[in-house]
């Protein structure tokens, strides 16, 4: 296991935090109070570290701004929610590396939190720039991990920084490990893992491992499109992953242990407005694209999750966005509410789905992580926990 903040001394230390505040915005560039989940998870560190006496240094990212400058991945929306949910002002710090900022940090009062612009600002985050750590390193006496959904990134700020200064666990961090480390070492069987979204590329490796230690593996979502067009299924005009339909085409996609959609509904836009119709899998036109399962894929999973003795859920299953190809997904969650099996969920728009639902207080485990929860339930481990000494 790792220390937590609970095992260091935190007082008048400048406390590097790194945080997870990755949520979805409004249309008018706010946090969406509904979508706050991954934020109130982090308040009991941040408060914690204020009753210690802590100086607080928060380090975020928001979206993929590859290392620019880009206003529209601000984090200042987040900074000022926050300081909203916590009624207190944010010494918001535009940038770290310049003399006011650095200024800004040092000059912290105890008790006082500083935001820092988007970590992913700067080139040196993605690629774990070793000076750029340090350029970090030099703002604080101690480095707290709470953004265990990041910690699957060998970033700057989660593998990097945590090398040069006294480091531990934050709560939210801790909590998720104890939890969902136990499933990862005895899960009640049969062990499902049902994983959707758009990119299998960015799955693929996670879905190989759960071939070999789960039970049962369902796919749905646009990921799946590309398992079957791999399969030489028709799929239209669906969105596919041209690039990884070879290295699938090497697996067993026969697999009894794995499961692919067996209908879909189908419309020739991704629009609220474009007539949609229920198909078999493989007999999808030309001119239409797969937006969501089909009533007898959904009872297929269904039976799946109702027999389960652990069901793992992230990525969602259709076009949720649009009511038409959102059945699925509404299915998927009731079935998750109903089965007695223990149901985890993670993800952005799986949880914020779940949550407009109503159902997600029905869900045993809600994890905050999406990509981070399936590396961690796959291999034990991730990069920003290893170097915390787990
Ligand atoms: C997430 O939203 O899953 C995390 O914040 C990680 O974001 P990333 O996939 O852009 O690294």
């Amino acid at each position: 296991m790792f220390k937590t903040l609970k095992d260091v001394d935190l007082k008048n230390k400048r406390v590097l935090v790194r945080v997870d505040f990755n949520v979805p915005l409004d249309s008018a560039g706010r946090v969406d109070p509904s979508e706050d989940w991954r934020i109130k998870n982090t308040l009991p560190t941040i408060e914690y570290l204020q009753k210690q006496s802590a100086k607080i240094i928060l380090i975020a990212h928001f979206g993929r701004p590859k290392g620019q400058r880009d206003l529209k991945f601000s984090v200042k929306p987040l900074s000022d929610y926050l300081s909203k949910i916590l009624q207190v002002p944010m010494v918001f710090v535009d940038d770290f590396t310049n003399e006011t900022g650095q200024r800004l940090t040092a000059d912290l009062a105890v008790g006082q939190i500083a935001f820092l612009e988007n970590i992913r600002f700067y080139a040196g985050e993605e690629i774990n720039d070793p000076e750029f750590a340090k350029q970090l390193a030099r703002l604080g006496d101690v480095y707290v991990n709470d953004a265990f959904s990041n910690s699957h990134r060998e970033h700057a700020s989660v593998v990097g920084l945590p090398a040069l200064l006294p480091s531990v666990a934050g709560l939210l961090l801790a909590r998720e490990v104890e939890i969902l480390s136990k499933v990862f070492r005895k899960p009640k069987r049969p062990l499902v893992v049902l994983i959707g979204g758009v990119k299998i590329s960015s799955k693929l490796k996670f879905i190989k491992r759960f071939l070999q230690t789960a039970d049962h593996v369902i796919l749905g979502g646009a990921l799946a499109n590309t398992v079957l067009a791999a399969m030489g299924l028709a799929i239209g005009r669906s969105v596919v992953e041209e690039k990884i339909v070879d290295e699938l085409r090497a697996l067993n996609l026969t697999d009894p242990k794995l499961h692919l959609p067996v209908d879909a509904i189908v419309a020739p836009e991704p629009t609220a407005e474009a007539p949609h119709r229920v198909v078999a899998i493989g007999s999808t036109r030309s001119e239409e694209m797969i937006l969501d399962i089909g009533p007898d894929s959904q009872r297929l999973f269904g039976d799946i999750i109702m027999n389960a003795g652990t069901v793992i859920w992230t990525g969602p299953v259709g076009l949720f966005e649009i009511d038409a190809f959102s059945q699925g997904m509404k299915k998927i969650g009731q079935f998750m509410t109903k089965t007695t099996a223990h149901t985890i969920v993670g993800g952005g728009d799986t949880v914020g789905f779940l949550s407009k639902q109503g159902l997600l207080d029905q869900i045993d485990y809600v994890s905050t992580g999406g990509s981070a929860m399936l590396d961690f339930l796959a291999n034990g481990q991730l990069p920003g926990l290893k170097v915390l000494g787990y």
